[in-house]
């Protein structure tokens, strides 16, 4: 990978000068899944899987970046003065974004950049190729520029880009995940506070399997604005009658002992999901840590169940392909993992099993949605770094 894209650096951009390669992953969530935004905690891990990009500085204000998963587009030039979020500018505007987010947040970027990307995740699939490019893009500026900037700050940099030059309101997990990444562990992140801590998976003979839905997403964006508004007003009205200042504080006991404040059944169900699925993540890492593997996997369940009948964010094609991973010898668990809406389940399985749980899966989803599933059997990588 490190090879091809700076080939096709050279290729376009000449060989002369300081070209150097990166890498950064990207993410799957184990569990914890539309906490983020609640002040709850999250579960996530870095992949082997990512975004490569080759780079040098220039000497004067332009950028010119390149994407060999968009060839079509061919390069796509700007200027790192006066950045601004341009619909003709397509995938770019993430990069774009984390460089006007640094200059908001008082890093000097004054000259520009000639950049190639390469990415093996599949897009738009809802393992954070967004985030990944994102926090790639911090790290090149960091590298290059020589800034004084860790990677917890690189994580918030590209959230703080992506709610405010891409108009996506995300919350922390993806880029946190992908900045913090570390090989064989977890990381157990309250996002109420940015505490966190590496938890070991050592999952003994069983793989992590990704099954990918390869629905096209549409309306995922808005639909998740509205679950973060729908959440933000059940908090509001639980603030009248319980001190918190997030979903993430309340334990299942108090919210339904409080419940009753939220006055429309539907923000009910969403304020719960919230709640439950917090404690759900809390509980899946002391098991994790106990070596109760089936605990975790009966908790990635619920979550999924959760998702989909209080927080209705999973569809027919992440409920069939979960639905149909539980039937098969050997899996632990399976859910939903990401935004939802389509994109991507996580499950836990036997490694001798993978192979009959892939083909069987993969057979009962086409049947019944008309299209093919892809599965991916995946490792837990590091976070960014020079190649
Ligand atoms: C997307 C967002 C994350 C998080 C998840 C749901 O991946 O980018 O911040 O909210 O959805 O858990």
């Amino acid at each position: 990978m490190k090879n091809k894209v700076l080939d096709k650096f050279k290729e376009l951009f000449g060989a002369e000068g300081d070209i150097k390669a990166y890498f950064a992953p990207g993410r799957v969530n184990l569990i914890g899944e539309h906490t983020d935004y609640n002040g709850g905690h999250v579960f996530p891990c870095a992949l082997t899987i990512g975004t490569y990009a080759a780079a040098r500085k220039r000497d004067d204000d332009k950028l010119r970046f390149y994407s060999m998963n968009f060839e079509n587009l061919g390069v796509i030039e700007s200027s790192v003065i006066d950045l601004k979020n341009k619909k003709e500018d397509d995938w770019t505007n993430y990069p774009k974004g984390v460089i006007w987010a640094m200059q908001k947040k008082g890093f000097k970027i004054e000259t520009g950049m000639d950049i190639v990307y390469f990415g093996n995740i599949p897009n738009g699939s809802g393992l954070s190729s967004s985030a990944s490019i994102e926090v790639l893009t911090g790290y090149v500026l960091k590298e290059m520029f020589g800034l004084d900037v860790d990677n917890i700050n690189i994580a918030l940099i590209g959230q703080y880009s992506e709610n405010n030059f891409n108009g996506v309101n995300c919350g922390i997990m993806d880029q946190f995940a992908i900045a913090m990444g570390k090989e064989k562990n977890a990381i157990f992140l309250d996002t109420a506070d940015l505490s966190y801590e590496y938890a070991p998976i050592d999952l003994g003979s069983k793989k992590i399997v990704i099954l990918n839905t390869n629905k096209k997403r549409g309306l995922g964006d808005s639909k998740y604005n509205e679950r973060r508004s729908e959440c933000e007003t059940a908090l509001a009205e639980l603030q009248k009658v319980v001190d918190i200042k997030s979903l993430g504080e309340l334990t299942e006991e108090a919210f339904e002992a409080n419940k009753d404040a939220i006055k429309d059944p539907v923000r009910v169900k969403r304020a719960k999901h919230a709640v439950y699925e917090n404690q759900r993540t809390i509980k899946a890492v002391k098991a994790l840590k106990d070596n109760d593997l089936a605990l975790f996997g009966k908790l990635m369940i619920a979550s999924h169940d959760s998702l989909r009948d209080d927080y209705e964010v999973t569809g027919i094609e992440l409920d069939t392909l979960v639905e149909e991973a539980l039937k098969q010898d050997g899996v632990i668990g399976a859910r939903m993992t990401g935004a939802g809406f389509g994109g991507c389940a996580v499950s836990i399985v036997e490694g001798d099993a993978v192979d009959a749980f892939i083909a069987n899966v993969g057979k009962a989803y086409e049947e019944k949605i008309g299209y093919a599933a892809d599965f991916y059997v995946v490792e837990v990588g590091n976070g960014p770094c020079v190649l």
